[in-house]
């Protein structure tokens, strides 16, 4: 009792103190702002609002995909960990976009004079930012956007040692950077097995790649699983769960990044092989170009079109949305500008408010806050309108 009693007033007298220096410090400072913050230099230094990046050198990584190396024109690219995204701000089509994607190159590849990052960027059909990438953008052209975001990174407090990667398509693209990063001899102790979805052999994006860093490391190990082709020798059909448990060996961590048709069934093994939550991860889902595959999607408003009323400070404009599109994607589509990063319901960046109608919001990676939920938010990139509706979201 007397400790409890003496820590008390221990700690009443030291917030007293620190209440009179504070003061004395309020009253002794200059009127004149400090012209230089360091606390503000180096948040800047780590998360800087605008990048410029140039492009230093473009490669095919795939028939169908792409990687581009720039370099930060601004003297040093921000610390990251693998698995992270860069965010481009981009104007094409009458609009500013923004488009997550994810650093394919290692953190350690970013460090030094040389140092650069590379991005994966794969066009399977046609596609707007993808074109663009793939039509517009050369050795020299200078790309605005910022880094890095995300929280698909390996986590050493929570993650097992023993991680198992299951990818499909460019979600390859986080893997391969903690691949190569382990190869660096960083992330010490972590082995990484990688299974690796894709239709035909063609389609493997990052192929070389992945198979020059598992010759070079014993740590990083990597399955290649191909539904579609008939003559290949390796796994074929679906990553599984008796796949998973054939490779997976003791007390893993499962890092998923793919499209939702591979999600589903990953997460179903996932839990059929009783693993917890806390051993399944996965990367922010993108909206699938058909909203049918997000289980509660009413399949009858994929045709529909909506009036959207927009309130932004004293704008206000009235668009036309697309059922099966998110509501941020209605409003690049009429130019107006909207903050995107996650583009997946995560990040809240694009955090916005209902004042009438209804829409139906993924269920994939809803971050909403319940108050948020309870008062009428919403994130537009992972809603999609379904009625007329009003809407206010913030001033860029
Ligand atoms: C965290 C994260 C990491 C990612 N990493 C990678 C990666 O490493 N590699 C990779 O290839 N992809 C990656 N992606 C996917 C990538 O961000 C893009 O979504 C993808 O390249 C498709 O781009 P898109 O803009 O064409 O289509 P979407 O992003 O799906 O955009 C939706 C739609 O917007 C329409 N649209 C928007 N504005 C207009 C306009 N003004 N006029 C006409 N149409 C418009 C487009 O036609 C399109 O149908 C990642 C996604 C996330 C969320
Ligand atoms: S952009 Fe991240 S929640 Fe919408």
């Amino acid at each position: 009792m007397s400790i409890k009693v003496e820590g008390f007033l221990k700690d009443v007298g030291g917030a007293s103190r620190v209440t009179a220096l504070r003061k004395k410090s309020i009253e002794t400072a200059s009127a004149v702002p400090h012209p230089e913050d360091p606390i503000r230099a180096v948040a800047d230094a780590l998360h800087p609002d605008h990048m410029k990046f140039r492009v230093v050198s473009v490669r095919e990584a795939s028939p169908s995909s792409r990687v581009f190396r720039l370099v930060s024109t601004d003297g040093h690219i921000p610390v990251f960990q693998a698995g992270q995204y860069v965010n481009f701000r981009l104007k094409l089509a009458g609009s500013e976009l923004t488009r997550p994607y994810t650093i394919s190159s290692a953190p350690c590849d970013a460090r030094g004079e040389n140092g650069y990052i590379e991005v994966t960027i794969r066009r399977n059909r046609p596609y707007l930012v993808p074109d663009w990438f793939f039509d517009q953008v050369n050795v020299g052209t200078v790309l605005q956007g910022n880094m890095p975001f995300g929280t698909f990174y390996y986590e050493p407090l929570r993650d097992s040692k023993n991680l198992v990667a299951l990818a499909g398509g460019s979600g390859i693209t986080p893997f391969y950077s903690m691949a190569r990063e382990i190869a660096y001899g960083k992330m010490k102790g972590v082995r990484l097995t990688i299974l690796y979805g894709s239709v035909h052999h063609s389609d493997i994006v990052l192929g070389e790649e992945l198979a020059q860093v598992e010759r070079d490391c014993p740590d990083v190990k990597v399955v290649h699983v191909l539904s579609g082709d008939e003559s290949w020798t390796g796994e074929k059909g679906f990553i599984t769960k008796d796949l998973i448990a054939r490779y997976m060996g003791q007390d893993p961590t499962l890092m998923f990044c793919g499209p939702i048709a591979m999600f589903k069934l990953v997460a179903q093994a996932a839990k059929e092989l009783g693993l917890s939550c806390r051993r399944f991860r996965h990367d922010v889902m993108s909206q699938p170009a058909d909203p049918a595959q997000i289980p509660g999607y009413p399949a009858d408003n994929k045709e529909k079109r909506w009036k959207i009323k927009v309130l932004r400070g004293i704008h206000e404009d009235e668009i036309v949305a697309r059922g099966d599109e998110p509501v941020a994607v209605a409003l690049e589509r009429a130019a107006i500008p909207v903050d995107t990063h996650c583009r997946g319901g995560e990040c809240g960046y694009c955090r916005s408010q209902l004042l009438s109608g209804r829409i139906f919001v993924s269920p994939y990676g809803d971050g909403r806050r319940l108050m948020d939920k309870e008062m009428g938010w919403f994130h537009a990139c992972s809603a999609y309108p379904v009625s007329d509706l009003t809407i206010r979201i913030p001033i860029l």
